[in-house]
């Protein structure tokens, strides 16, 4: 089965990027390429979708926003584009953002009640196919194959499962994952049949519960920020969301896969050649800027 779409949340309300948040979107903040490209944030997603093969997008925004981001995307008026005549790389990019503006649909997510319920607003989107999904305040790079492609690849072998990314975390890091407990496949050691997936576990229960095999000590396996979703995912966020079943008060995805999982199995698959970068909160977001201008 091929994957043919891709969901990208950027409604949430991001808090931690105040006050510049508060002027712009994070997920629209500019980041530079290795090409010295400045784009917003969320463009790259779509680059590498695209590059992936991803022939249709799905961005969940908040009400009003699909009007600014498909301005962006549709770029300037034709008098700007003269003055672009000068940078001959960036008329070239208004040209394929234009192209882009035609395949991208949105969402809306009308109360910011979490990631799963951000997610559950692509239902009719994905329409019961298999839908890949990624952080929209993160990025993702693969060497030499994106691991957007290799997610989606897994899609012919996955028997209909689910399948999450996922790469080795420490301890320190458990507080900020959706962590998982599985065995890996013989013949194909990254790939994990998962039997837990726990989100944010304690180290003593992560320590008790959630163990992979070949792991050296102190080491886990967490969330890399995308998953291939099959479509039952959306049914149990509903069942979720209509019977009020929140984490800390959110709709939370990992939940939802882990009920996902218990149903109908659900695989992993351990990243290795691929880098993800955050651009969550401010520091990360330094960081991530400079290592995602240098990439090669
Ligand atoms: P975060 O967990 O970083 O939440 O979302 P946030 O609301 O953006 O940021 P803080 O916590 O207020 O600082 C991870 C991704 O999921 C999207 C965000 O836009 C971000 O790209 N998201 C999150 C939604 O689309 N809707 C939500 O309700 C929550």
């Amino acid at each position: 089965m091929k994957v043919r779409k891709a969901v990208i949340p950027i409604a949430g309300l991001g808090t931690r990027h105040f006050p510049a948040s508060h002027a712009v979107k994070k997920e629209l903040f500019p980041v530079v390429g290795a090409d010295g490209i400045a784009r917003a944030l969320f463009h790259y997603h779509l680059l590498e979708l695209d590059a992936a093969g991803i022939e249709e997008i799905c961005i969940i925004v908040q009400p009003g926003e699909d009007d600014r981001v498909r301005d962006y995307l549709r770029g300037p008026d034709d008098r700007y584009l003269q003055r672009l005549e000068k940078y001959p790389a960036l008329l070239r990019e208004a040209g394929q953002m234009k192209s882009f503006s035609r395949r991208v649909t949105f969402a809306v997510q009308r109360e910011q009640e979490g990631y799963g319920h951000a997610v559950f607003q692509s239902k009719n989107f994905a329409a019961d196919e298999m839908v890949l999904l990624g952080l929209g305040d993160h990025l993702f790079r693969g060497h030499p194959v994106s691991p957007y492609r290799e997610l989606a690849d897994l899609a012919e072998i996955s028997g209909g499962q689910s399948v999450s990314a996922v790469n080795r975390i420490s301890a320190g890091e458990l507080k900020g994952y959706g962590t998982i407990a599985g065995a890996r496949r013989a013949g194909n050691p990254r790939l994990i049949d998962v039997s837990l997936i726990i989100e944010k576990p304690a180290v003593a229960v992560a320590q008790e519960k959630l163990r992979v095999n070949d792991l050296p000590a102190g080491t886990w396996l967490g969330w890399f920020g995308m998953h291939l979703l099959a479509p039952s995912i959306y049914d149990i966020l509903g069942e979720m969301i209509r019977d009020n079943v929140r984490d800390h008060g959110e709709f939370q995805l990992t939940r939802a896969q882990e009920i996902q999982r218990q149903r109908h199995g659900y695989l992993a698959l351990e990243m290795t050649g691929a880098e993800r970068f955050d651009f969550g909160v401010p520091d990360d977001f330094v960081r991530s800027v400079s290592a995602f201008r240098r990439l090669p």
